[in-house]
């Protein structure tokens, strides 16, 4: 039996790589990103793989307005057994920073920019579904942090938008549990194949990242889908409310 299963971020870098994993395992799957065009490639890549179904919904998630009817259609055909909350990003990396960067406008933007890309893309996603009742008994949903959360990230807002999804997957995990519901939160390190940095991450940098792991190299995309294949899985029955760090060992701070 096919499982259904939701998930974000799916129109490049890891999260495209955990919806080919699932296609892979026959699951009926449904992308949700902002990118049509990335989502139908991905979406054919994973019905490639084997997928029951693969369905692309396209979502700027940190539009509250439109999350509900964006997933509508999604829920119609049953409740999902796995919900993977991967869509995020750094807003201080983005090319188009509305203020300048440095002072107080600056801080501003790109706190709540971060605010919006990461907490409010995976609260929109798991409370739109909880409302259409789109959460299936004995699902298993996994939320996206990030090393950043425990080390920080230059400008503290990327690292603590990433921190606030801990205590709400908490939350979550105990307002859900009786149900047979598990919570997880995912936190990588650095992951090469991504579209994460916007082009601007230096050799030189890749270098210092990938030598503060403790085993020599920079994670793979597939690397955190394999994670959350597990979590997503019945040999992960009685994990729940936790937080997976997927780095190599970096946060050890080698
Ligand atoms: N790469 C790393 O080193 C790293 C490390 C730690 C944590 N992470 C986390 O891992 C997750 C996946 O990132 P990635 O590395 O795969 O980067 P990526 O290739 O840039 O993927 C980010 C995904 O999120 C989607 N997204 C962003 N904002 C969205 C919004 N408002 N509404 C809907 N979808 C949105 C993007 O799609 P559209 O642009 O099409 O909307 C894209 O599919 C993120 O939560 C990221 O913070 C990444």
């Amino acid at each position: 039996m096919p499982r259904r299963v939701i998930v974000s971020g799916a129109s490049s870098g890891i999260g495209a790589r955990i919806a080919e994993d699932f296609g892979a395992a026959g699951d009926d799957v449904v992308l949700v990103a902002r990118r049509r065009d990335r989502l139908d490639e991905v979406a054919a890549a994973v019905l490639k793989a084997g997928a029951a179904s693969a369905t692309a919904v396209e979502v700027d998630l940190t539009e509250t307005a439109d999350v509900l009817g964006a997933l509508t259609a999604a829920v119609a055909t049953g409740p999902f057994d796995v919900v993977v909350a991967a869509a995020g990003g750094n807003a201080a990396l983005d090319a188009d920073a509305a203020a300048e960067r440095g002072g107080t406008a600056w801080a501003a933007w790109h706190w709540e920019g971060n605010f919006r890309a990461n907490v409010l893309t995976a609260v929109n996603l798991v409370e739109g579904l909880r409302e259409l009742d789109g959460i299936a008994r004995g699902a298993a949903i996994t939320l996206f942090s990030s090393i950043a959360a425990y080390r920080g990230s230059g400008s503290g807002s990327y690292a603590g938008s990433k921190a606030a999804l801990h205590p709400y997957a908490y939350d979550l995990a105990g307002a859900l549990g009786r149900t047979g519901a598990r919570v997880n939160v995912v936190a990588p390190g650095y992951i090469a194949d991504t579209e994460f940095f916007r082009g601007q991450m230096s050799q030189t940098r890749h270098e210092t990242l990938t030598g503060q792991t403790l085993i020599g190299r920079a994670g793979t995309p597939e690397d955190v889908s394999a994670t959350v294949q597990w979590l997503s899985s019945p040999a992960a029955r009685h994990v729940t409310g936790q937080i997976i760090q997927v780095n190599g060992g970096a946060a050890l701070g080698h």
